[in-house]
């Protein structure tokens, strides 16, 4: 798809921060939802929509493009000579339900706009430029999160085959729905050859960098996480049934969920039920069945799986005395990623060369801060193949995975400065064949 002839990247930094904000405007129109709100899932008509829009944007900002063999919209600009490894930019397109519109998808337009930025100024770099929008972060459609990313890491699972949706669609068949290959999945993986290093531009979804009153910031690592699907089962029966015989597997299931949010807490973790249903579901009757999910993380990995034993035979006890059983499933599992020195030195460098462009050359900006990301992002998955680092960009009140998600234009103006010049300053040290471009 090309792109409206009036939607041309400008070459400003508070214009082109504008038209970065009007494309996310765009994305979030493709929503699976009515009413405004925003989701857009992983091998969706709405998917295979943003990839085109992206592709187009691609194109226009010199970029060669194609789809690969798991849904991942990607692009490719050649260095100073063809065939270089390339330095990847990118993020999601991919949101989870009633989401903001800029959880990812900021990432991957800032990277593009960079790119266009580059191919403008008609500078050739000693590494091709790569943009990928990864079509699964969130783990929204099948439970488990980062598929796009884990594809191009080589790290896909056969056993995620038979993952369903909520319909019941199996992942091999939302694969030929959507026109994909399941056999030719291990196309998409690239090798840690193919690339010199992984940038991500993401919303910080967390208040740090507003609290310091801070536009931009530095990402340390990145938190593990497990997610798990936990069934406590008792028996359905009539409500007034009398205390003694009754097995209930939702009150079993509050009991739990409370102890879990305590055993988090106390070890400085982070635990979130965000889903809960309830069977058979009617006023007057017991439940015999509850479902939750749980997402675990912290940022060692050691102390997280630690919590999940505690959580574990808690399970246990409750559902013993209770006399309920329960079953636990892990949905997703992703280690803690750290961001290279290396490239948490070009990110600081790029913020340090934003602050004082703003600043007309007057470098009395804070020293950029760097931050411990409870969220998960793909870089987790590409730290698999290749160094990773991340900008975090101030979002209000630290909301995120809500509609009220928002950034302001003059924030993601400096994003875009900060990010190019992130860029630049790697190349000069891969030039220099420096290790510390910084
Ligand atoms: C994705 O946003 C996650 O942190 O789960
Ligand atoms: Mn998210
Ligand atoms: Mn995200």
């Amino acid at each position: 798809m090309t792109p409206p002839a009036d939607d041309t990247m400008r070459n400003d930094g508070a214009r082109t921060a504008a038209v970065v904000l009007e494309r996310c405007d765009e994305l979030a129109r493709h929503s699976s939802l009515p009413d405004g709100l925003i989701e857009r899932v992983y091998l969706s008509p709405e998917h295979a929509a943003v990839n085109a829009l992206a592709a187009g944007w691609m194109q226009g900002a010199g970029m060669d493009t194609w789809q690969d063999a798991a849904g991942n919209q990607c692009g490719r600009l050649e260095g100073a000579t063809p065939g270089l490894p390339a330095l990847l930019l990118g993020s999601h397109l991919d949101t989870v339900p009633s989401a903001g519109r800029y959880d990812g998808i900021l990432g991957v337009l800032t990277a593009i706009a960079v790119v266009e930025r580059i191919t403008t100024s008609g500078r050739s770099l000693p590494f091709a430029l790569e943009v990928v929008a990864f079509g699964d972060e969130e783990g929204t459609r099948f439970g488990t999160a980062l598929l796009g990313s884990r594809a191009l890491a080589g790290t896909w699972l056969d056993a995620w085959w038979e993952l369903t949706d909520e319909a019941g669609i199996t992942l091999h068949e939302a694969f030929v729905a959507f026109g994909l290959d399941p056999a030719a999945v291990t196309a998409a993986a690239r090798t840690s050859n193919d690339f010199v290093g992984y940038l991500e531009t993401h919303i910080e979804q967390g208040p740090v960098l507003e609290e310091n009153d801070l536009p931009l910031g530095i990402v340390s690592s990145i938190a593990g996480a497990r997610r798990f699907q936990i069934t406590i089962t008792g028996k359905a029966g009539h409500s007034g049934t009398p205390w003694t015989h009754r097995r209930d597997a939702l009150a079993g299931a509050s009991e739990a969920i409370v102890a879990i949010e305590r055993l988090a807490r106390d070890a400085d973790l982070i635990a979130t039920v965000g889903h809960l249903e309830v069977f058979p579901d009617a006023v007057n009757v017991i439940a015999g069945r509850a479902e939750f999910s749980l997402d675990l993380r912290g940022r060692f990995d050691a102390d997280r799986d630690s919590v999940w034993q505690q959580i574990e035979t808690l399970l246990d006890e409750i559902c013993a005395t209770r006399g309920l059983h329960v079953a636990v499933h892990q949905t997703h599992a992703a280690p803690a990623a750290h961001c290279s020195d290396r490239l948490r030195g070009v990110i600081a460098a790029g913020i340090r060369a934003a602050d004082l462009r703003a600043a007309d050359g007057a470098d009395d900006a804070p020293a950029p801060l760097e931050l411990l990301s409870m969220a998960g992002h793909d870089a987790m998955a590409v730290a698999h193949l290749t160094e990773i680092g991340m900008l975090f960009v101030r979002c209000a009140g630290g909301v995120s995975h809500h509609p009220d998600e928002s950034v302001t234009e003059a924030d993601v103006a400096r994003a875009l400065d900060a990010f190019e010049a992130a860029v630049l300053a790697l190349a000069d040290g891969h030039q220099a064949g420096s290790q510390d471009p910084a």
